[in-house]
């Protein structure tokens, strides 16, 4: 049984970040090629904002469990501006992201650091490292890289899947609708699967684009056995960037959530 097969089954239900070794088993891909994960679980969010952090990283001790952090008090002084004005629970989610990440850099060997975004929102990542960070209902995954890992984009995403067979239009092409085994699946599934993937696609592309893509943009091509898709820019699009043809992607969806990421070598 491959690592995919045995991550994919829809038809028992679990919480997406509950079993840890399922989700260390789903980042392997991108920990191996020297990526550092660092992930919250939701199951003592509403006791403990943030949640239990949990780390991976690419060598033997994978699935550490490190402690937990009040997320909304750990933002550097640089970060703050960006959520100032922000309710609550968007503070909670920007500090649980910029912590998780820091994390995932600490896991890298990186000095602590304060993390920005630019007026577009993406995170302007430390001079070497390229990253990206998703939250979803207090759960939140962050994923650094250092540019000399040879990985040279990365996309992560998190979305809730009930409801999304309504945007199937919206969200997947002709192209992907007319696979064979398009229609075995549950709608919902199906649709924040595609969602869910592209939304990683754009967080990995969109350094290197600047530009902001619509679902149309972006062809995704599943093997839905071994739990994985690549992911293409439309022919209308110009790329400019060998990188931005065929990212990479492997998927997780468990309990009506849908985990993506993406990466390009
Ligand atoms: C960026 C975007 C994809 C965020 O997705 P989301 O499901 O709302 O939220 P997530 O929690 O998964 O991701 C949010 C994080 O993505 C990161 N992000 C935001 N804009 C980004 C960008 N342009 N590039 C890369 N990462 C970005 C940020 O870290 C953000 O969290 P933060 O603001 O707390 O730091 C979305 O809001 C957006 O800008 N969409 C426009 C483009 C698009 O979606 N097109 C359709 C798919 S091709």
């Amino acid at each position: 049984m491959t690592v995919g097969q045995d991550i994919y089954q829809p038809r028992e239900p679990r919480p997406v970040t509950s079993d840890i070794e399922s989700v260390r088993r789903f980042f392997e891909k991108l920990t191996a090629k020297g990526a550092f994960v660092a992930v919250s679980s939701s199951q003592q969010a509403t006791t403990r904002p943030g949640g239990p952090l949990r780390e991976m990283r690419s060598d033997q001790s994978l699935g550490e469990f490190s402690g937990f952090i009040e997320a909304d008090g750990d933002l550097e002084p640089i970060e703050r501006s960006f959520v100032a004005n922000a309710v609550h629970s968007r503070r909670k989610e920007f500090a649980l992201g910029r912590a998780l990440a820091r994390r995932a850099l600490a896991a890298a060997g990186h000095a602590r650091v304060g993390i920005p975004a630019g007026p577009d929102r993406a995170p302007i990542w430390p001079t070497g490292i390229i990253g990206s960070i998703t939250h979803c209902d207090h759960i939140a995954v962050a994923a650094v890289a250092p540019t000399q890992s040879g990985i040279q984009a990365i996309g992560i995403d998190l979305e809730r899947t009930a409801g999304t067979a309504d945007l199937i239009d919206v969200v997947t092409t002709v192209r992907e609708r007319m696979r064979p085994d398009f229609a075995d699946f549950d709608m919902d599934t199906l649709v924040g699967l595609h969602f869910s993937a592209k939304e990683s696609a754009f967080k990995a592309l969109y350094p290197r684009l600047s530009r902001f893509l619509d679902f149309q943009d972006i062809v995704l091509e599943f093997d839905f056995a071994n739990a994985s898709f690549t992911a293409d820019l439309a022919d209308n699009i110009p790329s400019g960037h060998t990188l931005c043809k065929k990212l990479r992607g492997h998927f997780y969806q468990n309990d009506g959530f849908a985990m993506t990421y993406t990466y390009s070598i």
